[in-house]
């Protein structure tokens, strides 16, 4: 997830483009780049790191030109450095490229087979060469555009700017964001509109499969098959604080909404449906290794503790090899057995969480192989792992996790998937249908996300609660325990998370008609089983909220509370039943007007014991 911003008009562009990039600093902050037109030829300056760098490096040597584009990346092929940062440029052609660009190994091999050599890591530099090589063949930049992303598979929002022709942008759009900016003698583009407000409110959504032209005069919009398209602007009436959180009242909240796409990136380039299997590419581990694998031992803390919970059943499950999940904080300090025959998975959105970098560090050197995964691209845990798989949620801003949640999980069923084909417990078919139930969850998550005002309304019943349990069995356990967590973190109230068949071990002294009780409860292979537990609670007088799926007829009658999902397969349940627990912890933290996105004593990254 990157941010990316163009100016064309009668003013000096560069300041316009790094105003515009600081309000979109949060897509991406690894490294940002300026290429402006001076009306002879591009000058393009680029730099790792936060926006400063960039700001401080153009406050030395100003650039001069009324036409150009930024961008500020979140590293997603190739590590943060000033090489892969954004402008990409071939033969006089500048490319900025949010999103992830499917078949770029294809392409840079049939590029590299026409002799063409590559200055950078990036799948984007890619779509520079492809855009100069058909600008040949080309009357109008927009067609060259055109040209080169007929050959593209995959996610993009591309801003392009040719030394050919001065005083224009064209940009397109396919699964990833853009708006334009219609201004008064000039234009704009933008991966979100506060790097607009200050020169328009009037906006024009492009949609996937759209090229734009861009001039001072104004915005023509095409298909991808040449047609001309009309769309009228929208003014948009947001406070520029509103608008960088996309309208949505805190980070949090849009990074719940974020799921869906966070989970479509995830999957993104990575899946062999035919085959029922994972493209091996990113997986850390080759076939051989996999087959040798006796243990699988998952290390995290915190919230990606609870995804390691879930891929602790599909290891099981669908690679039938022995997994346990650990707390790394416990791992480090516990002499731990670790040898070559286990594979050991850390887990981390940050990447630099300190108690899971040393706790796979010490299996490293006892001689486990150690794979990650992780969310901040060449961050210390990857780059300490032998491999990683990536999870392409974008950068998360709310303290409290989750769409980097559901991402890991999205990542640890496809590396589970993974090692059962290779080690020959899963059979095509039944990879497929694990797949398949994958490539269903962002729609499922997204009708999940409709019954919003439903979960507000539970919110508004228990905005006072003082103390709340959430139950769930098998693969509702980490989902029970990731809806406390969630509610304890952002509300300060009392939370505690139990597998619904501990509690008759002690958690069912608790219940009285002061206590409610969420019960993860999807209709899956337990489901009977927490039923009971449902009955035991209301027997107590404890008011039930039940996490079901959509049209259960049992639930209903007994719960007070009903939260649907989506009908799916038992393996999938995890990415839809978090939905509603994170959208009730977000909800009463809201009541209670808690600080949301910077709950008090928490930070992002915990880079200390
Ligand atoms: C909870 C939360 C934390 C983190 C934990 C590990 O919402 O975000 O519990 O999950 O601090 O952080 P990472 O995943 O960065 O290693």
């Amino acid at each position: 997830m990157c941010g990316i911003v163009g100016y064309v008009g009668s003013q000096e562009s560069a300041g316009i483009l790094v105003d515009g990039l600081r309000k979109l600093e949060y897509r991406g902050y690894d490294s940002a780049g300026v290429a402006v037109h001076d009306g002879k030829q591009l000058q393009v300056v680029r730099a790792v790191g936060k926006l400063k760098n960039l700001a401080s490096v153009l406050q030395e040597s100003p650039l001069k030109g009324t036409t150009g584009l930024g961008h500020t990346r979140w590293a997603t092929h190739g590590r943060p450095s000033e090489e892969n940062a954004h402008p990409h440029v071939a033969g006089g052609v500048a490319v900025v490229h949010n999103g992830i660009i499917e078949n770029h190994l294809e392409l840079k091999a049939e590029l590299a087979s026409g002799g063409i050599e590559f200055s950078s890591d990036t799948d984007t530099e890619i779509v520079a060469h492809l855009i100069h090589r058909a600008l040949k063949d080309s009357e109008r930049l927009l067609d060259a555009v055109r040209v080169a992303l007929r050959q593209i598979r995959g996610a993009y929002a591309l801003a392009v700017l040719s030394e050919s022709e001065p005083g224009q942008l064209v940009v397109a759009r396919n699964a990833s964001p853009l708006v334009l900016g219609v201004g008064d003698g000039e234009s704009l583009c933008a991966s979100d509109i506060p790097a607009l407000l200050e020169h328009t409110r009037d906006v024009i959504f492009l949609e996937d499969g759209e090229l734009a032209q861009l001039s001072a005069d104004g915005i023509k919009i095409e298909t991808l098959e040449g047609e001309s398209v009309t769309r009228e602007p929208k003014r948009i009436n947001w406070s520029p604080m509103q608008a960088e959180k996309g309208g949505f009242k805190h980070f949090m909240l849009k990074e719940i909404f974020d799921q869906p796409r966070a989970v479509e990136d995830t999957l993104r380039g990575r899946l062999d449906l035919e085959n029922g299997d994972v493209v091996p590419r990113e997986m850390g581990i080759d076939e051989a290794a996999a087959k040798q694998i006796k243990r699988v031992c998952l290390l995290a803390c915190g919230t990606s503790y609870h995804a390691c919970l879930a891929g602790r059943y599909w290891m099981e499950q669908l690679a039938r090899v022995p997994a346990h999940a650990e707390l790394a904080s416990e791992v480090r300090y516990r002499e731990p057995v670790f040898g070559p025959e286990d594979l050991v998975i850390a887990v981390s959105q940050s990447g630099e969480t300190a108690d899971t970098l040393a706790a796979m560090k010490s299996a490293k050197e006892a001689g486990a192989r150690v794979i990650s995964v992780v969310n901040v691209l060449e961050s210390a845990i990857p780059r300490a792992a032998d491999g990683t798989l990536y999870t392409h949620a974008g950068p998360e801003i709310g303290v409290a996790s989750t769409k980097c949640y559901t991402a890991q999980l999205v990542a640890l069923l496809m590396l589970s998937v993974y090692l059962g084909r290779r080690r020959g417990t899963l059979s095509a078919d039944k990879g497929r249908d694990v797949l398949q139930a994958l490539v269903e969850v962002p729609e499922k998550i997204r009708i999940t996300l409709e019954s919003k005002d439903k979960v507000f309304e539970v919110a508004r019943r228990y905005q006072h609660v003082q103390h709340m349990l959430f139950l769930g069995r098998g693969l509702g356990f980490p989902t029970a325990l990731e809806g406390a967590l969630k509610l304890k973190e952002i509300s300060y109230a009392h939370a505690e998370g139990y597998a619904a068949g501990e509690m008759k071990h002690g958690p069912i002294a608790l219940i009285d008609e002061d206590m409610p009780v969420a019960v993860v409860m999807p209709r899956d292979s337990q489901y009977e089983k927490t039923l009971s537990n449902l009955q035991e609670v209301r027997a107590r007088d404890g008011q039930v909220i039940a996490i079901v799926s959509a049209g259960d007829p049992e639930s209903a009658k007994i719960a007070e509370h009903v939260l649907e999902v989506p009908v799916a397969p038992d393996v999938v349940q995890p990415l839809l039943t978090v939905v509603p627990l994170q959208l009730l912890a977000y909800y009463i933290a809201d009541l209670k007007g808690t600080d949301i996105d910077q709950p008090r004593n928490l930070a992002k990254t915990v880079t200390v014991e």
